[in-house]
């Protein structure tokens, strides 16, 4: 198993699944995205996926399947097959099983736009703003058995401001977001870390 081939998981609008394959072009990211799949059909990213010319590129549809459980492990299975050694979440929006994140502990990563314990779940930015705070940004962390409560590899901060809309400030967050995710991975597979606790500890 290569240890920079990935796959990348989105339901979204895959801004950054899109960074990240212009990062492994521009040859700042020393990845290969090997493999992307997405829950949804119409996901803008499984389009960003095919124009970059990415090997493998799966719609696979929950409603297909008797439980979350199984569609896991049909992911699992076409991860494995494609030999990822590391899975990247880019705005994937379902909940993994355990034996899922089990499977790939250690090995699977999230990009999540608050910084983190703050506001986890499906709608942060959406609390951030609603809490008032005066600055929010994104966390990438590790996947674990936790909602959004893996440890934390990299963070980024923005300001809230008086003016901001969920759209201007997830806008904001984003320009982090896509800046961040890159950066950590190409960190993570040249340098790597090690684990202490919570605690992500970086080697030099
Ligand atoms: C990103 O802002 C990401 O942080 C968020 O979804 C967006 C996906 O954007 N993820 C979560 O909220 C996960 N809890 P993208 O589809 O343009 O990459």
């Amino acid at each position: 198993m290569s240890n920079n081939a990935i796959a990348v998981m989105a339901s979204g609008k895959g801004s950054n699944l899109r960074v990240i394959l212009d990062a492994v072009a521009a040859g700042t990211c020393p990845v290969e995205v090997k493999l992307v799949i997405s829950d949804k059909a119409d996901a803008q990213a499984l389009n960003i996926a095919r124009a970059a010319g990415v090997p493998q590129v799966l719609h696979l549809d929950p409603k297909a399947y008797a439980d979350r459980a199984s569609f896991d492990v049909d992911c699992a299975e076409v991860i494995d097959a494609a030999g990822c050694q590391w899975i990247v979440l880019a705005g994937y929006m379902r909940i993994l099983s355990s034996s899922f994140v089990r499977h790939f502990r250690g090995r699977m990563i999230n990009i999540h736009p608050s910084i983190l314990p703050a506001f986890p779940g499906a709608k942060a930015v959406e609390a951030a703003l609603g809490y008032g705070v005066k600055a929010s940004g994104c966390t990438v962390h590790l996947v674990d058995e936790i909602l959004d409560g893996g440890p934390i590899l990299a963070q980024a901060v923005v300001p809230v401001l008086d003016g901001d809309t969920l759209e201007s400030l997830h806008a904001r967050i984003q320009v982090e977001e896509h800046r961040l995710y890159p950066a950590t991975l190409a960190r993570m597979v040249t340098t790597g870390f090690d684990i202490d606790g919570r605690r992500v500890i970086w080697r030099t």
